[in-house]
């Protein structure tokens, strides 16, 4: 399954959720490859980070050909992680097209459901081209105890695109991972951290992984 993570809005955890998830496909027997579609490229950095034996493939490719590439890139993968670039632009556009699925993450509050707009937007211009994509909000860095992940699935209710029973709070082992190119299941392996990574992989995969 090829797998973009997107929104036009910076910081919202495209990059966190794209590593994460990619190494938790890896972890489940998949062969993965994670395209760095971001000219920042900060999944890039994050593989850098490590000195532990590589989890999966990472490659950088901020190009708007990237949909007709992904063919001969993705070759002999079971599953392709897009990070997507922050902004509204035909690198988003690309990464759109070039994927089975476009995963939205959100924070929990109004102004991210708003500024979701445009990429879903971006999604269903492409959906004209592409009726079998499938697009989903994920919801990051909900806070422990609060309502505000309830009130976000309300807000989020308004668009035509579901949001995932699976969400990921706000966790500082995730910042503490990144930093050392690890994923949050190599440093606290039966941390709540790792456990909703792994119940946002099931859903996604028992959802949509096999058409
Ligand atoms: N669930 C989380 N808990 C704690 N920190 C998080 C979480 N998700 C993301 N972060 C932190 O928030 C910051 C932004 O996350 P990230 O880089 O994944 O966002 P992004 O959408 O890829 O940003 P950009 O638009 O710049 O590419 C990072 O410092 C990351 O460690
Ligand atoms: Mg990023």
């Amino acid at each position: 399954m090829k797998i973009a993570i997107l929104n036009q809005k910076g910081g919202v955890g495209k990059t966190t959720l794209s590593v994460n998830l990619a190494a938790s496909l890896s972890r489940a027997c998949s062969r993965v490859l994670l395209i760095d579609a971001d000219p920042q490229g900060s999944a890039l950095d994050w593989a850098a980070a490590r000195q532990a034996e590589p989890l999966f493939s990472a490659v950088g490719l901020p190009k708007p050909t990237l949909h007709r590439d992904i063919e001969q890139i993705g070759q002999g993968y079971d599953h392709i992680i897009i990070d997507g670039p922050p902004r509204v632009t035909e690198l988003a556009r690309s990464a759109i097209m070039a994927a089975d699925l476009v995963i939205i993450p959100v924070q929990p509050s109004p102004l991210d459901v708003w500024a979701a707009d445009e990429v879903v937007k971006q999604i269903d211009e492409a959906r004209i081209y592409k009726p079998a994509l499938n697009s989903v909000f994920a919801i990051n860095r909900k806070i422990v105890n609060t309502a505000l992940g309830r009130d976000v699935r309300e807000a989020l209710a308004s668009y035509s695109v579901s949001a995932l029973d699976a969400s990921v709070c706000q966790r500082i082992v995730f910042a503490e991972s990144a930093a050392q190119g690890l994923a949050v299941f190599e440093t606290e392996p039966d941390g709540p951290a790792a456990r909703e990574i792994e119940a946002l992989r099931e859903e996604i995969m028992q959802k949509y992984g096999n058409p």
